[in-house]
């Protein structure tokens, strides 16, 4: 963990015109700057630098922030990656958190895990390429399989050898704790009793986004079909498997690079399509797809094609989880492959360019693939051709872009020879989503629309921050409630249910609607404690109070000792009086919706202020655009309003 005052410093250096100045040519215009946007293609500049908020924003694709997030999202890394990043560039020395014995104890723990799990990756690939019995068992099976070498080294494929705790004994010999064996699951141990995991198994590390090994995939080489196949890592401190891609670090330079990622099901699939060229490619390996391990894969591109083993369980597995894909506003594709082959069995029955050509032409819509698949099981009977619809339509539904709906509609209108109009239909009857989330998707949609073509330069920002009374409010509920659960989400896949907290709603709801602060106190706030939301032991109050920075820990004192305004207001319109945090899952998302509001109808004022300006320049284009503009702000706010109405008679 960087150290706070090291944060700062790198805050601090970090001038907006300068970090980005380092991949855009800006150009000064009026009191903010101009370039053309590093994150959509363009050919008229609508990339705006203002050095007096210390913000981007383009007016061309919405993406905007501090210069922490333009590092973040050009260079695809983490926030704290992001700072190092920055210190780096500025030369600052990162100090680390001082840490209470508890927190050492916990990285301690942390990095013996990741410690022990590199000496075993050591130890399997020694004993691969170096033990008898590794050559002619491990590495004879996995030339009989066709890996090549170059590819075994390259995902530093190993053997661990058979017997009781081969693995174990080296370890320990080395000086490794049972402790740490014991956590990483390489070692189960009952008492006395002590043994490898993995014994005689082919291992596959799985590595993490950087590159450290945190976990093992392991292969039985017996036949016996009542050996599991595969046994993985159990759950630890550093494996997750939920947020684990198999292969995401030895693809992610190839998935930027060809704006792609193929997502497979098996070790072996990554693998042999490495070895046919293809190495954007990750899997899911032995879980079905979970919404982290998209949203991984979401930080290097929009683009998944999923190959899928050619048989049932195989089709089934690619459809389970897609609208959660669809959902997170990804383009899917599928590759159906012939029955009985999987990615790797194919790709190695035919060389790198029919394989390429193969694909080329293959992939396939993913709404296409479904509505011809689900078509050829129904015929003509009304019944199932009326669930066949509905089916479709539902996942057409989740996908956040009008535009990519439309067309989907249109396709599925041919496709199932329906009437658009009663596609749509369909989609309204479908309460697929909360009527709140349907509300969301239309604001948001609109939003980005609202930021096409019109530039309205930063000249036209107040001095004053048109939502601090909100982005106050939200803040005092973001420190005193920060891990109240507010909404229970059930999670379609399992049934189970997780609890979302108030942090998570909050910082989650500005990110996802990209409002930034104008006031760089608050920004840094909601910047931190984002930067701290998986940090367990985080004390929000204590640390904003202490902060380094005179102006936020002033702040946070400010509004912790505010007597109630808003939710004082909140309390009388209830018929009775009831606790703050007995209300929060009213009151937190009504204060969100009341920023956002101001937050238009501040964007509002611009644009009016935007037409004025261009009627006396008799510009006339302008002032179209400007008109535009305001219209389409009018209708966010219509929704707006109607959406606070509706939680205000709920109340
Ligand atoms: N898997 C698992 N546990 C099992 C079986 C499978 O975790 N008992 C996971 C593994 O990640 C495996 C993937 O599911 O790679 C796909 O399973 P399968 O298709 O059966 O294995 P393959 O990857 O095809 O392995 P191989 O080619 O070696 O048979
Ligand atoms: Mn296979």
């Amino acid at each position: 963990m960087i150290d706070q005052g090291t944060i700062q410093q790198i805050l601090d250096a970090a001038e907006i015109a300068d970090v980005v100045g380092d991949f855009v040519t800006l150009k000064r215009r009026g009191t903010s700057m101009i370039g053309l946007c590093p994150f959509h293609n363009e050919k008229t500049p609508s990339f705006n630098v203002s050095q007096a908020k210390g913000i981007y924003k383009c007016f061309g694709c919405g993406k905007g922030g501090s210069s922490v997030n333009f590092i973040m999202e050009h260079e695809h890394l983490s926030y704290v990656d992001a700072l190092r990043w920055l210190a780096n560039k500025y030369h600052i020395e990162v100090r680390e958190k001082e840490e209470n014995p508890e927190d050492i104890k916990e990285r301690n723990d942390r990095e013996s895990q990741l410690i022990v799990s590199e000496f075993a990756q050591k130890f399997f690939t020694d004993q691969l390429w170096e033990s008898n019995q590794g050559r002619l068992i491990g590495l004879s099976y996995l030339r009989q399989r066709g890996m090549r070498d170059d590819i075994i080294k390259k995902f530093g494929i190993g053997y661990c050898p058979d017997g009781k705790d081969i693995m174990t004994s080296a370890a320990i010999k080395e000086g490794f704790k049972m402790e740490y064996l014991e956590k990483t699951g390489l070692t189960i141990k009952r008492d006395e009793w002590i043994r490898d995991r993995f014994s005689g198994r082919m291992m596959f590390p799985i590595h993490g986004i950087s590159g450290r090994v945190i976990g093992f995939g392991g292969r039985t080489l017996s036949q016996d079909k009542t050996i599991a196949k595969y046994l993985n890592s159990p759950e630890s401190d550093i494996y997750h498997k939920s947020r684990v891609l198999y292969g995401i670090f030895q693809a992610k330079r190839a998935i930027i690079q060809e704006d792609k990622c193929y997502l497979v099901e098996g070790y072996t699939d990554v693998t042999s399509l490495h070895q046919s060229g293809i190495e954007n490619v990750v899997a899911s390996s032995g879980t079905s797809l979970t919404i982290d391990q998209i949203r991984l894969i979401r930080r290097f591109t929009n683009n998944v094609t999923i190959i899928y083993d050619g048989d049932q369980a195989g089709i089934k597995a690619s459809m389970r989880g897609i609208d959660m894909v669809l959902e997170e506003g990804i383009n899917v594709k599928v590759l159906p492959l012939p029955e009985g082959e999987d990615p790797d069995s194919f790709s190695r029955s035919m060389s790198a360019t029919q394989l390429a050509e193969y694909i080329r032409s293959n992939e396939t819509d993913f709404i296409k693939f479904k509505t011809k698949l689900l078509l050829a099981g129904v015929q003509n009977d009304p019944i199932s051709r009326a669930k066949l619809i509905t089916d479709i339509v539902s996942s057409i539904a989740v996908i956040p872009a009008e535009i990519v709906r439309s067309e989907y509609l249109k396709e599925c209108s041919r496709l199932l020879d329906v009437r658009e109009a009663v596609l749509y239909n369909e989609i309204r009857k479908l309460k697929v989503k909360s009527e709140d989330e349907m509300i969301k998707h239309q604001e948001r949609e609109l939003l980005k629309d609202t930021n096409l073509k019109v530039q309205p330069s930063f000249d036209l920002v107040p001095e004053v921050n048109p939502c601090e009374n909100e982005e106050r409010e939200l803040l005092k509920l973001l420190l005193k409630y920060g891990t109240h659960k507010i909404f229970e989400v059930e999670n379609p896949e399992n049934g189970e249910s997780n609890a979302v907290d108030v942090a998570t709603y909050i910082l989650s709801e500005l990110e996802a609607d990209q409002m930034v602060s104008v006031n760089p106190a608050i920004r840094v706030i909601f910047e931190e404690y984002r930067l701290h939301s998986d940090d367990e032991n985080f004390d929000a109050v204590k640390h904003f109070v202490n902060h380094s920075d005179r102006q936020i820990s002033q702040l946070v004192s400010d509004i912790l000792s505010e007597k109630n305004k808003l939710s004082d207001f909140w309390r009388k319109k209830g018929s009775y009086i009831e606790e703050e945090h007995q209300i929060l899952h009213q009151l937190v998302p009504k204060v969100l919706q009341e920023c956002k509001l101001r937050y238009i109808t501040f964007l509002i004022a611009q644009a009016e202020q935007g037409i004025r300006k261009a009627a006396q320049n008799h510009d006339d284009e302008a002032v179209s655009d400007f008109q535009k503009r305001y219209q389409k702000l009018k209708t966010v706010e219509r929704l707006l309003c109607g959406h606070l109405g509706k939680r205000t008679i709920t109340s």
